[in-house]
């Protein structure tokens, strides 16, 4: 189990309040997902990701946010072994970068998981249409809509309406969980699938971190939980005035799983003029370029550190930073991840999952809506109309 090295002061009673309106919230269905996890789904998935490794060299992943972070976080931490690349696209709306992707996959064979909850988002938009085309020009519109396959609303969005009259295989974003929130759905379980990701141990290390049975609370030591002693300690140091927290990671392959807590936090409690700034570093090269601020600069940072199992030599650099930077001033976090596996990452992705809604519902505001993110792509949209 994930451990923390701090104690901090929890209101029980609160807690179990908050959680309980979690599990009430219309976008809370991620907290008992993987106890009641849809097999049926897990086995259309399997089998599908089956026929694309078949068939394929190139899976093409298009999404953007919550509908990407995750499953790359995870797939690029754990470098599984498989017969197909995994490539992203639609993630930014760069000409340039869609080129680059398209030129990668060349003459390849490759399929398309095209991931979009609102299947109405620009950027994933374009990127489908592009290779779509290329798909068709390659396989003739027949075996391209075989080869397509839509992660997105169970009944509504242009993308549902699209895959449905040109018969792609399917699978759905459930209603209650929200993009940050969708790892462990099919929106991450295809692409994970495809890569050799064993995405059985990952739901059994996510199951491992949601064993408090939240239907009663009896038997639930609420105070004694990672997740929950986390989140205290972040609402401890806003209220002390920290205003930036700062993920650390010894592992260059997280670099994306720290995006994907960017996005987690930053989403979940970026609004109303509240949040707490989500930055991260990968050390030790980030040490030589932001050691020198971490150390020295203004305090008003905390260092979260992100302990995967490491070699000797990397965990000497781990135990000199925990020390350099603490007598530097700035609070520093420890979260000790008990295997550099699917298991630990399934527990890291509920973990963080939990503590980022309690922490947000600490603050007084909703975790899982998105309102700014929703701004921007209204300007957007009312942009390319004209
Ligand atoms: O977490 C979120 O809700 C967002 O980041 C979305 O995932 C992102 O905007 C993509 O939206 P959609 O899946 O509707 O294309």
């Amino acid at each position: 189990m994930i451990k923390v090295n701090f104690s901090s002061e929890v209101d029980e009673a609160r807690t179990k309040q908050i959680l309980a309106e979690i599990k009430a919230d219309p976008m809370g269905g991620w907290m008992e997902l993987p106890h009641k996890y849809d097999v049926g789904e897990l086995a259309r998935i399997k089998e599908a990701a089956k026929k694309i490794q078949e068939e394929s060299e190139y899976l093409v992943c298009i999404g953007i946010g919550g509908s990407y972070l995750g499953h790359r976080a995870v797939i690029e931490a754990l470098r599984p072994e498989s017969e197909v690349k995994i490539v992203y696209a639609g993630n930014s709306l760069s000409a340039r970068e869609l080129q680059y992707v398209m030129n990668e996959v060349g003459d390849h064979d490759f399929s398309i998981n095209v991931i979009s909850k609102s299947g109405t988002t620009l950027e994933p938009a374009i990127a489908f249409d592009a290779f779509r085309a290329k798909l068709v020009e390659k396989y003739g519109a027949e075996e391209a809509g075989g080869r397509i396959y839509a992660t997105t609303d169970a009944n509504r969005g242009a993308l549902h309406d699209e895959a449905v009259e040109k018969g792609y295989t399917r699978f759905v974003v459930p209603d209650n969980i929200g993009g940050r929130y969708s790892v462990l759905t099919a929106v991450g379980m295809l692409p994970m699938c495809v890569a050799g990701v064993d995405v059985d141990k990952l739901l059994e290390g996510a199951g491992e971190m949601c064993a408090s049975d939240f239907e009663k609370w009896d038997g639930v030591d609420l105070v004694a939980n990672p997740a929950v002693q986390y989140a205290w300690m972040r609402h401890i140091l806003r209220g002390k005035g920290y205003d930036t927290e700062v993920f650390a990671s010894f592992e260059p392959a997280t670099i994306y799983f720290n995006e994907w807590l960017k996005q987690l936090f930053g989403e979940s409690e970026g609004k109303e003029r509240q949040g707490v700034w989500p930055a991260s570093v990968v050390y030790s090269t980030d040490l030589h370029s932001l050691g020198q601020f971490m150390q020295d600069g203004r305090r008003n940072i905390w260092e979260t550190i992100i302990d995967y199992p490491t070699d000797e030599t990397n965990a000497k650099v781990v135990q000199a930073v925990r020390t350099a930077h603490g007598a530097g001033g700035i609070p520093v976090l420890t979260i000790g991840v008990p295997s550099y596996d699917e298991k630990g990452f399934g527990e890291l992705v509920y973990f963080f999952e939990l503590a980022c809604a309690l922490s947000a519902k600490l603050a007084g505001v909703n975790p899982f809506d998105q309102p700014g993110v929703k701004a921007y792509k209204n300007e957007l949209k009312k942009l390319m109309a004209e």
